[in-house]
Formats: structure tokens, sequence, C-alpha cells
């Protein structure tokens, strides 16, 4: 079937990127699955209720393989899907999925157990973020994507897989183009860059090894049959820009969504234990990752009454699910005192986040030690809110609002 097609419902275009959800709102109303077209016409099925989606998550069926998906696309289209470092875990169905994944869950780097061993020296990031944060706070609104929600995450991946402090803004200059550039040659490059990049750091790892996950990940790769050179490089890149990307989202959204309910705020300053329900409910009400990644049928399916033919591109779009009212109650209102635990931000089945351990450890100490160092935040009126250009992705270009604390109003009101 041709993939390029005049029927399809709806397009994902700027509208959505700006607010995906009153389309999600009316999808969800007439069927659990639609037709839309993305990027540059292709029709894919939209999954928009939380119980298909939950169930084709788990699908077999579907596949995630790079190479088949690619081919879907011309190649002046396939953009970074043919691109090798994407041939990795998160683009891969078993046998290769569950061997990469295997690989990567031994080190034991992401249990719950290593991640809370992390709390400490995350809070300080934060703390030493935050001081900047505080300085350039007293002459005016601070945009707390790039100066917080950005780089604590950058910061603390860089830490866990042992990237040197001076090469992280090298290599977040390059992971950002690579995950949402559309343009040809900036993605040629941004790649060319990081190939580069990666495979300098890996002989570094394998000239002088450290207690870092990417030593560990060079030891693997090591022993014969284990990991390939290719699928080394691959799996690094997907842990940078898997660290990179998403958790960024968390902050900011959260950010976002506490200064728009002050009553949430206030609940949350005045009982901090809720922080980590909190969290889950910033997962669940703005889900940094938008969609999944896209995944083929390889096999006729049927959908509710939809059928879809073998060889269709499926999109599940993980905050549609999360905002569907058969699933949540209210859910279009902020409420971080719900039990949220069992939204899909983080996907479900086989390819469930392996960094959520993390995800979760920094975005509850991000926000706690932001509302702990200001009693006051208020969103700077002047600047529009603005969505990145993304599809996947589901976060702000940047934050701007005014902090202070007690102390400092005090000291100005005198
Ligand atoms: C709030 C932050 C994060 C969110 C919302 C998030 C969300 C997701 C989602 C939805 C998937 C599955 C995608 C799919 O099935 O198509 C995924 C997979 C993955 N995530 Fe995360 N993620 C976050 C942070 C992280 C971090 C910090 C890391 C580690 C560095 C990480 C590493 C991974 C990896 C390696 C996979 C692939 C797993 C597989 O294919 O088996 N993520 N993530």
């Amino acid at each position: 079937m041709d993939p390029k097609t005049s029927d399809a419902s709806a397009r994902l275009g700027r509208d959505f990127i700006q607010d995906p959800y009153s389309l999600y709102l009316r999808l969800r109303a007439s069927g659990p699955v639609h037709p839309v077209t993305i990027f540059h016409g292709e029709r894919v099925w939209l999954v928009t209720r939380y119980s298909e989606a939950m169930s084709l998550l788990l699908d077999r069926r579907l596949s995630k393989s790079q190479p088949s998906i690619a081919a879907r696309f011309t190649s002046a289209e396939a953009g970074p899907m043919t691109l090798p470092l994407f041939n990795n875990m998160l683009f891969s169905d078993p046998p290769d999925h569950t061997r990469l994944r295997r690989l990567v869950s031994a080190t034991g780097a992401f249990s719950a157990t290593a991640v809370a061993q992390w709390r400490s020296k995350i809070a300080w990031i934060a703390d030493e973020l935050l001081d900047g944060i505080a300085r350039e706070a007293q002459n005016g609104p601070v945009d707390l994507v790039s100066t917080y929600a950005a780089e604590l995450p950058v910061r603390v991946i860089g830490e866990l897989l042992g990237v040197p402090a001076r090469q992280r803004n090298e290599f977040r200059a390059h992971v950002a183009p690579m995950v949402t550039a559309i343009d040809a040659s900036e993605l040629a490059t941004a790649n060319a860059e990081l190939t580069a990049l990666l495979t300098r750091l890996i002989a570094q790892k394998r000239q002088k090894p450290s207690r870092d996950l990417l030593s560990a990940l060079v030891a693997v790769s090591s022993r014969k049959d284990h990991l390939s050179h290719d699928e080394l490089l691959a799996m690094v890149f997907l842990l940078i820009s898997a660290g990179y990307e998403t958790t960024v989202n968390l902050v900011g959204n959260g950010i976002l969504a506490l200064v728009q309910h002050p009553d949430q705020l206030r609940m949350l300053r005045d009982d901090p234990a809720l922080i980590p329900t909190a969290v889950e409910e910033f997962l669940r009400y703005e889900s940094p990752v938008n969609t999944a990644t896209l995944r083929l049928t390889t096999t006729d399916i049927t959908v509710g009454d939809t059928a879809i033919p073998e060889n269709e591109l499926v999109l599940i779009a993980l905050s549609a699910a999360n905002r569907d009212d058969r699933q949540f109650s209210a859910p279009d209102a902020l409420n971080i005192t719900r039990d949220a635990r069992r939204h899909l931000a983080f996907g479900y089945g086989a390819h469930y986040c392996l960094g959520a351990p993390l995800a979760r450890v920094e975005g509850e100490i991000a926000v706690a030690r932001l509302l702990s160092r200001f009693d006051f935040i208020t969103l700077d009126g002047d600047t529009p809110l603005r969505y990145r250009d993304s599809i996947m992705m589901r976060g702000l270009v940047d934050l701007p609002v005014h902090l202070s604390d007690r102390h400092f109003n005090s000291r100005h009101s005198a």
C-alpha cells in the first residue's frame, strides 16, 4: 500500500507540536487508532487510547528494526534512520534487542540500587547549578531550560558514562541535531562529528579504563562475540542521547506545570514528601516523550474495529494514552496527589525505558532543590511559551522565570 495518502484525517504539523492535546481529545473520542500524516506526508496509524497503546507496546507483531522502518522511506526522507548510530537496542527486535539490553543491564548501572547511590552527587550538581542561577536571577528573568533542566542531565549522564567534562558540550552540540534535525547536511555533519568523538572516547577508555559505565561496556566489547565496535558506538550514542534529550523535558515540563498551578505548587511546598508522586504526575500530565518511536506491522493486525495491513507504520501516542479518561479521572487536571504510576511515559514491555530509575531520581532532586532554594517562582509574562519542533519529544525551547527567595525580597523591599 502506498504510504503517501490523502485520506488521512489529520496532519501532525506545527499546531500539533504546540498543543497535541486538543487533537488527542478528538481522536480518542472517535476510536483507538487513526490514520494521520507526518513529516513528508507519510501515513502512520496513531494510537491514542491507553488500553490499545499498552497492548501494542507489548505486541511482538510490531517491529522496531531500523532497516525495515528506514526502508519505508525514500533515502532522502529516511534521515537519521539509516545512520549506523541508530542501529541500537531502541531500534532493534529480538534476538539482537535482548542481547544488547542484557549487556547494559548486566553492568547494573541503571538498577534502582545503583541509581540511589547517585542521589547525593545529583543533589550536589543541582545545588551548584542553582548557585549560578541565583546570581543570574538578581538581574532579571532566567531561562530554566538552558541553565538547569538541560544542564543537570548532561552532567549526570556524563558522570555516569565517564564523558570528560570538557567534551560534554561538544557532545551536546551534535546530539541535538541527531534527534531533531530535518536538514540533511546538518545531520550528516552531526553524525560524522559524533562518530569521531565516540571513537576517540572509546579508544581512551580502552587504553585507560576507569570505574564508569563506558569502561564497563568497552570491557564487554573486548570479549569476542559480545558487542561489535559499531554496536558499542550505537549503544553509547543511545545512552547519551536518551540521557540528554528526555530528562530535560521532565524537569522543564514539571516546573512549568507547577508554576501554572499555584495550588499544586503550594501543596508540594507544604509537603515535600509528595515529590515522588508529583514526578509521576508530571510524567503523566506532560509526558516528556510524546510518541514512542515508530513501529512497523509485520502482519495484518486489528486495533479496535480498524484493520491495519502488514508493513504499515504505527505511532503510539504515550501522551494521549496518559490523558485517557478511561484510565485516569479528570486527566487534563494536574493532581500531584494522584497515583499516576501506571502511566506509559517510559513506554511498556520489552523496550521499557532502561533509564527510568535514573530519570525519576533526577526529576525528584531537580524539582526539590529548586523549590527549597527559591520561595518565589513566576513565569516571565513577556515571553510566549514555545515547544521544540518535534513530534516525538515534548519539551520547551526555553522557560523564562523570575526567581527570588524571601531573603532577597526582604533585602530589596527594605
Ligand atoms: C524522563 C526521562 C525519560 C523518559 C520520559 C524516557 C522515555 C523512554 C521511552 C518512552 C522509551 C521507549 C520508547 C519506545 O518503546 O519506542 C525509552 C527507552 C529507552 N530509554 Fe528512556 N526515557 C527517559 C530517560 C532516560 C535516561 C536518563 C536514560 C539513560 C541514559 C534512558 C535510556 C533509555 C534506553 C537505553 C531505552 C531503550 C530501551 C530498549 O529499547 O530496550 N532513558 N525511554
